[in-house]
């Protein structure tokens, strides 16, 4: 049977929002109808400021809540969104799993691995879909790295993100009234946030593994911010260097930096093979390797050996892990969903395992046993 699924919605702050603009173009679409929208903070809820971000939003008929528990009982719900800090969860997605609600949960799904796992033996007792906001597994450049390394012997990925303080984005949740940051960056601090590796590095991380495989432990060294500069610049470190290693063998690096008074953004991501190259430029994918008879009679022509993987669009990604999810909902099917609530698991671990490592002064940490033994 294939329904018309209908969906809720729970923060409606700068994620929350994103998601709403998406499945609102699925719902002009006829693909899925959005019946309800929670959020602990009513200004977040009114029409007028939710038109500001989607400016085709109506609120109609939709079911504004400001406690979860009306939202999951009088929601007519199908599936719900969890789009909330992931420090203040407070049992929200296994009780909605434990009443059958298929779910979509942004990452970092928590702080806490033991709170990840609940959740995750909840969505599986209840046998209800769920997907992770990994949305660059939707990007049409990433898919084609990836079937392009599916065959190949990997032996080293590369991601570097150097990123800014004053990059932070907009948040809407109201950090000042929750003892939290009076300037609503939540993401510049450590107690809500987890780190930079955990709230934006676990995008890299997913990213490699996604190309590269399963991760089987971290090591991690992270620069401090020096402590005069918190109170304007935020308690999460200045540098992070991570290294993975890969259950295949290969070696991955994760380096990444939110410096203030920078303004600027760069990225590089890059993966080796046995016998190659690959980047991702300004206009897409390259692979460099050489095909010809091996030894070649003099050095190949740089040309000759770069080979661009697709000239595609690379598409709107968050509307795409939209579609898939609301596709896997409408026809209770999960082979849409790529980045499914277990797996994501391992991305969640991966980069609090950086953050135990970094601790712990660069000690190696096996993923396997962080996911046995979460405390
Ligand atoms: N996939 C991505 O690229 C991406 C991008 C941005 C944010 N995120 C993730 O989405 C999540 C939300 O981040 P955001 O940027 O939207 O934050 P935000 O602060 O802008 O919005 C959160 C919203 O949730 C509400 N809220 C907070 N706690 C609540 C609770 N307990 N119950 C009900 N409502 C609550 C707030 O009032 C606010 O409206 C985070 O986990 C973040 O990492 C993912």
């Amino acid at each position: 049977m294939v329904i018309t699924p209908r969906v809720g919605i729970l923060g409606v702050g700068q994620r929350g929002l994103q998601h709403l603009a998406a499945l609102w173009r699925l719902q002009e679409m006829g693909l899925v109808r959005v019946t309800a929208l929670g959020d602990m903070y009513p200004p977040n809820l009114e029409e007028a400021k939710i038109r500001r971000h989607v400016p085709s939003y109506r609120q109609g008929q939709i079911r504004c809540h400001t406690a979860f528990e009306s939202l999951i009982v009088d929601g007519e719900l199908d599936a719900l969104y969890v789009c909330i800090p992931p420090n203040r969860h407070n049992g929200e997605v296994v009780q909605a799993a434990d009443r059958g609600l298929d779910l979509f949960v942004e990452k970092p799904m928590s702080l806490r691995l033991d709170e990840a796992l609940a959740m995750d033996a909840a969505i599986a007792r209840n046998g209800v879909l769920a997907a992770v906001g990994f949305q660059q597994r939707y990007d049409g450049w990433h898919a084609a790295v990836r079937e392009f390394l599916s065959e190949k012997r990997i032996v080293m990925a590369t991601m570097v993100h150097t990123g800014s303080v004053e990059s932070h984005n907009e948040k809407h949740t109201p950090t000042e009234a929750l003892g939290g940051p009076a300037s609503r960056v939540w993401t510049a601090f450590q107690e809500w946030s987890g780190s930079s590796a955990v709230e934006a590095g676990i995008h890299q991380t997913d990213l490699m593994r996604y190309w590269c495989g399963e991760i089987e432990s971290v090591q991690a060294r992270y620069v401090a911010r020096d402590a005069p500069l918190v109170e304007t610049e935020g308690d999460n470190p200045m540098a992070y260097s991570v290294t993975y290693a890969f259950a295949n063998g290969a070696v991955g690096h994760l380096i990444m930096s939110r410096l203030a008074r920078v303004f600027h953004q760069e990225d590089y991501l890059h993966v080796l093979w046995d016998h190659g190259h690959l980047s991702i430029e300004s206009h897409g994918p390259v692979a460099f390797y050489y095909e010809g008879a091996y030894p070649p009679p003099s050095t190949p022509p740089t040309e000759s050996l770069q080979h661009p993987l697709c000239t595609a669009d690379r598409g709107d990604s968050t509307l795409e892990i939209n579609r898939a999810f609301v596709e896997a909902v409408s026809r209770k099917d999960p082979s849409p969903i790529r980045s499914p609530f277990r797996d994501a698991l391992h991305s969640l671990a991966a980069v609090l395992g950086a953050n135990a490592s970094s601790e712990r002064d660069g000690e190696r940490v096996f993923l396997a046993d962080l996911l046995e033994n979460p405390d």
